[in-house]
């Protein structure tokens, strides 16, 4: 699938039906996943598969009964192995984790959708239930849980503002273009202005041609 198709049909799903995931697309979810950049390559993230249903619920449960998220074949809890990157980072650690563990995160979700799944990004959930469901050690935290599967509903694509509501140049809220920056833009001006200039030399001429 096209980056871009992925990217725009990408949509949080609250519904699975019941069938199964193949473990090849899984693998390959997962691949997608190891494949993020992490704060000094230190690939911390780690990714735990839940399939069984009483933990399935129990988590479901935990993440403010979203109890939709049981029916999903496969939970996915992104957690990032902190101890090296305490070793590194000290009290930078959970910053970059949470960073390095979003952006496996989104490689994952991307790849759900060009795989033709369903999933969703839950991070409201009882840290500790998870834990002693999950067995996690110590140093290891979980911050995402994405469920994965099969959906029978049209993905709902919700709206988003327009790309310049989030840009800035330069300096926060300035809009102006810097031409400099942008010779496109500039070349497409000069472009255009070269354009009105022709349109009036033509209007003369016809102008001169009539009388
Ligand atoms: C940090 C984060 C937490 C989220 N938590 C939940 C959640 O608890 N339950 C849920 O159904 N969706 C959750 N979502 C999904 C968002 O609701 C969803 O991404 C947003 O509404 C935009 O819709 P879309 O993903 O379909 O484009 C979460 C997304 C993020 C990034």
């Amino acid at each position: 699938m096209d980056l871009d198709i992925a990217i725009n049909t990408r949509a949080s799903c609250r519904n699975f039906i019941d069938k199964k995931v193949p473990i090849r697309l899984l693998h390959m979810l997962l691949e997608s996943g190891s494949k993020a950049p992490s704060a000094g390559n230190l690939q911390d993230f780690r990714f735990i598969i839940v399939t069984d249903e009483d933990k399935k619920k129990e988590i479901a449960e935990a993440s403010l009964k979203q109890l939709w998220m049981a029916d999903a074949p496969i939970l996915i809890v992104v957690c990032s192995d902190l101890k090296n990157v305490i070793r590194f980072y000290e009290d930078r650690a959970e910053y970059y984790a949470l960073q390095d563990v979003s952006a496996a995160a989104e490689n994952i979700l991307l790849k759900a959708t060009d795989l033709g799944l369903a999933s969703n990004w839950i991070s409201v959930f009882d840290e500790n239930v998870v834990r002693r469901n999950l067995r996690l050690p110590e140093n290891v935290k979980p911050y995402i849980i994405i469920p994965i599967g099969y959906t029978k509903e049209k993905p709902r694509h919700r709206k988003r503002h327009s790309v310049e509501t989030f840009i800035s140049f330069n300096t926060f809220g300035n809009r102006k273009y810097d031409l400099n920056l942008f010779p496109i833009i500039k070349y497409k001006r000069e472009e255009q202005k070269q354009d009105v200039f022709t349109l009036i030399k033509d209007k003369l001429k016809k102008r001169k041609s009539r009388h």
